[in-house]
């Protein structure tokens, strides 16, 4: 039976700046805490840095002529901020801004539509110098600079991200420190995880302001499909415990206009959360045009069984925690399948996220900013690179989303992490998320076969077969 999408389904890629642009000390950019960070002997693996990456920069009009080639409907990228706004204050520098101008000339006169976020996790350096996301002022400053890119770009960008992921940016920058700035302070995460929905909620006001009326404006959250262990009522209250820190602590103020009183409590040993001003609520909470969810693999949690709190984030490893007040949570690995990450392959967890965010913002299209998986991919001898299991997975997870649109849910678009192979965080370049395979001595690019499986898709529409595909959910 043919699995066919919605007419307009958006099919696109995502990449994000820090990951693929290199090019760190052109044009005046200035170093953000990624450059900082994985310059921090340690901090990532085999000391990679962005410095070159996939010289993403300078070889603009090539990339977007391979998304054009495999028939990709549309791109997520983000802009670098310390590349149009060194030092993260004052006017913007317009050589920056041209980058992201002719990016997005290309992408035009392909037909392809593009995507920009605003905000993919590069802090000025000179920002976090200044206290960084636990302080308030870095949400005055994300709202300027959104702004400027709005000024700038406002003619030509439709689809407008403000934040990528803030709860990456506020637990595992803040509290586990395996991610920039690297800081290991639980009150700070929390106290950053306000400000960045602070900094969200001013940035939206600000776009609507200077942005023409046909813009859209979303967010990208990358919400833990959290599962108790069994149905006991330690693991019970460790799932609710971790869905607040996960999700609610996003989802509360942006769509219901409040914390949850359950997170407050929890976390009452840390702070009184005086530092949510009167009026944040309502700045945070201001209408959004779509909701961007990215999704890898669930999560499953019981009651303490005492191994530490770590949780999905990959980082099994870390000394600290990236969730605060939560040491009565222990986290578990599903058994079965996983990919090169060591996350699970599970696809009825896509399901069961849209289905939850369909019956928390009625009304409100979805949009999956972010799928995908990393495999260990190789060239063969003749230079082609095959990698069924990625076909496989992301199959799995088409037909995921399929059945939640037929079941109801109003998911728009679907964009594929990643176009390229390219820099994973920590993970430096050891990890391969790309449809497209980089070759890091030459920078040259092979379209894997899965990127020939998504073009088919992108252009017809209907999910082309994978042999040997992962069950899709009952
Ligand atoms: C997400 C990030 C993205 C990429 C994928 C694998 O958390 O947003 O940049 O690293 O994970």
């Amino acid at each position: 039976m043919s699995v066919t999408f919605p007419h307009g389904f958006l099919w696109g890629t995502a990449t994000a700046a820090y990951q693929v642009e290199g090019a760190v000390r052109e044009g005046g950019r200035t170093p953000s805490i990624w450059d900082t960070f994985s310059h921090t002997p340690g901090k990532v693996l085999g000391g990679d840095t962005g410095d070159t990456a996939v010289d993403h920069f300078h070889r603009r009009a090539e990339d977007v002529a391979l998304m054009a080639d495999l028939g990709v409907g549309a791109y997520r990228f983000s802009v670098s901020w310390p590349r149009v706004q060194p030092t993260g204050r004052g006017p913007a520098v317009q050589r920056g801004l041209d980058f992201y101008r002719a990016l997005v000339d290309d992408l035009l006169e392909h037909g392809i539509q593009p995507a920009l976020t605003l905000y993919h996790w590069d802090l000025p350096q000179e920002l976090e110098s200044a206290g960084g996301w636990p302080e308030r002022e870095t949400a005055h400053r994300f709202a300027d600079y959104a702004q400027l890119v709005a000024e700038a770009l406002g003619d030509r960008v439709e689809m407008w991200s403000t934040l990528n992921e803030p709860w990456c940016s506020a637990f595992l920058g803040y509290a586990s420190g395996v991610h920039a700035p690297g800081r290991t302070d639980p009150l700070a995460a929390l106290r950053a995880a306000h400000h960045l929905n602070l900094g969200h909620g001013l940035a939206v006001q600000a776009l609507r302001g200077a942005l023409p009326r046909r813009a859209r404006i979303g967010i990208s959250l990358n919400p833990s499909v959290v599962r108790a262990r069994t149905e006991s009522p330690g693991d019970l209250d460790a799932c609710r415990r971790i869905d607040a820190l996960a999700n609610r602590i996003f989802s509360g103020p942006l769509l219901r206009g409040a914390y949850p009183d359950d997170l407050r409590a929890d976390t009452a040993s840390l702070t009184d959360w005086g530092f949510v001003k009167d009026g944040d609520l309502s700045a945070i909470g201001r209408r959004l045009d779509w909701l961007g969810l990215n999704y890898y693999a669930p999560a499953v949690v019981s009651a303490s069984d005492g191994s530490p709190a770590h949780g999905n984030d990959g980082h099994a490893s870390a000394e600290y925690s990236p969730w605060p007040a939560a040491d009565s949570v222990s986290f578990h690995q599903p058994p079965g399948e996983r990919t090169e990450m060591g996350w699970s392959v599970d696809p009825s967890g896509l399901y069961d996220l849209l289905m939850q965010y369909t019956r928390e913002a009625p009304g409100l299209p979805l949009m999956i900013t972010e799928n995908g998986a990393a495999y260990d991919d190789e060239p063969a001898a003749d230079g082609t690179v095959h990698d069924p299991d990625r076909i496989r997975y992301l199959h799995g997870h088409l037909t995921a989303v399929h059945r939640a649109i037929s079941d109801g849910a109003d998911v728009r678009g679907y964009f594929l992490w990643s176009l390229l192979d390219n820099f994973e965080w920590s993970y430096g370049y050891s990890k391969r998320f790309g449809a497209v395979y980089v070759d890091y001595a030459t920078r040259s690019r092979t379209p894997k076969t899965s990127a020939h499986w998504y073009g088919r898709l992108a252009r017809t529409g209907v999910l082309p077969e994978a042999t040997g595909a992962v069950p899709a959910p009952e």
